[in-house]
C-alpha cells in the first residue's frame, strides 16, 4: 500500500516537473516572438508565418482572440507596404488573406492552399510506386558505421530532406545540428538513453530542433515532435539511397534528454527551441535482416477499427 503510494507520487512529481519545464519553453518562445519582433530580418519567412497565422484566425476564429488576428493583420500590412523584396506568389497570398480579414468575405474558397495554382496539372513523379515501396521496405535502422565523415553535399541533402518534410500549417520550424567533434559527440551520445552503446561510434550525431514560438500551447504541444518524426523518415530514406545508414535515438525535450541543460549549453541551443529527435548517421555497409511486418489486412479497417 505504502509502496504503491510512493510509486504514484513519484510519477506525479516527475510529471509535474516535466510539464512545468515544457510550459516554460513555450512561454519563453512566445515572449521572444512578441517582444523581439522575431524574424523581422527575414521578411519573406516572417510574412509567411504571419499570413498563416491570420489564415488560422479566419478558419477557426473561436480559437484566437480578436487581438491576435488584428496584430497579425497589422504586421502583414506593414511588411507589404514596406516594399521589401518578396516572392510574388507569397505577396499575392498575403494580400488575399488580408483582404478576407478586412472585408470578412472569403474569396475563392475552392483554393485551400495558398501555393495551389488552379488548372495546372501536377508533374508525374519520376519514381515509380514499386521503386518507392522497395526503398521503404529496405530501410533499416543501422547501428554499425564506417569511420568516414559526412561530406558537405551529404549534409546539405540531409538538411533539405528534413526541410521538405510536411509541417503543420507549413510552419517549417526545424533546425539541424551535425555533431562530429569527438569529445562533444561522446558527451551527446552519453545523454541519449537508447544510444549509449553505439551513437558515439557514428561519424555524426544529428539533432533536430524545432522553434516552439510558432506553436499554440497546449493544443499544438505534440506537433513539433510529429514534424521532427516526418523529417526523420525523409532522412532515413535519403540515407538508404546514398550508402549512408542511420538510427533514430529517442531524444526529446519532453523528458528523454539526459542532462538537457548541459546539452543546451554546450551546443548553444536557444532556450526557445525544443529538441525533437536525434539520429546516428554515417556510411554503413551493415546488413540488417528483414524484420517482418504483420499482414496489411490485419492492420486496417474500412470505416471502423479492425477488419472483422
Ligand atoms: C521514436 C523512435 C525512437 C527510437 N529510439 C531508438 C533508440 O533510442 N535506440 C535504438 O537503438 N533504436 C531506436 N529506434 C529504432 C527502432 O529500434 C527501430 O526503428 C525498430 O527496431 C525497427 O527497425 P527498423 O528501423 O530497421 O525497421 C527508435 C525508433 C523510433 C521510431
Amino acid at each position: 500500500m505504502i509502496d504503491g503510494f510512493l510509486f504514484y507520487t513519484s510519477i506525479l512529481k516527475k510529471a509535474f516537473r516535466q510539464h512545468a519545464q515544457e510550459i516554460s519553453y513555450f512561454l519563453r518562445a512566445k515572449k521572444r516572438y512578441i517582444r523581439d519582433g522575431y524574424l523581422k530580418n527575414n521578411p519573406a519567412l516572417f510574412l509567411r508565418k504571419k499570413t498563416h497565422h491570420l489564415e488560422r484566425c479566419l478558419f477557426a476564429p473561436h480559437l484566437y482572440s480578436s487581438d491576435t488576428a488584428e496584430n497579425a493583420a497589422k504586421e502583414i500590412e506593414k511588411i507589404l507596404t514596406e516594399g521589401k523584396e518578396l516572392p510574388l506568389e507569397q505577396r499575392k497570398w498575403a494580400q488575399k488573406i488580408l483582404q478576407e480579414y478586412k472585408t470578412g468575405i472569403r474569396q475563392n474558397t475552392s483554393v485551400f492552399c495558398p501555393m495551389l495554382i488552379n488548372n495546372t496539372a501536377r508533374k508525374q513523379p519520376q519514381v515509380t510506386a514499386e521503386n518507392l515501396m522497395s526503398l521503404i521496405r529496405q530501410r533499416r535502422s543501422r547501428r554499425i558505421f564506417i569511420d568516414t565523415p559526412l561530406t558537405d553535399s551529404e549534409k546539405t541533402a540531409i538538411c533539405q530532406a528534413a526541410q521538405y518534410a510536411p509541417s503543420s500549417c507549413n510552419r517549417q520550424t526545424l533546425y539541424l545540428i551535425f555533431v562530429e567533434e569527438r569529445e562533444l559527440k561522446d558527451f551527446i551520445a552519453s545523454t541519449i538513453p537508447g544510444g549509449h552503446q553505439f551513437f558515439a561510434q557514428a561519424p555524426c550525431i544529428l539533432l533536430l530542433l524545432s522553434d516552439a514560438g510558432d506553436f499554440r500551447y497546449p493544443e499544438d504541444r505534440m506537433v513539433p515532435f510529429a514534424e521532427g518524426a516526418a523529417a526523420v523518415q525523409n532522412i532515413y530514406l535519403l540515407c538508404e539511397t546514398m550508402g549512408l545508414g542511420c538510427c533514430w535515438g529517442s531524444y526529446t525535450s519532453f523528458g528523454s534528454v539526459d542532462r538537457e541543460k548541459e546539452v543546451r549549453n554546450r551546443l548553444k541551443i536557444p532556450d526557445t527551441h525544443l529538441i525533437v529527435a536525434s539520429l546516428a548517421i554515417g556510411k554503413s555497409n551493415q546488413f540488417v535482416c528483414e524484420i517482418p511486418r504483420d499482414l496489411p489486412e490485419n492492420r486496417f479497417g474500412n470505416n471502423c477499427y479492425g477488419n472483422k
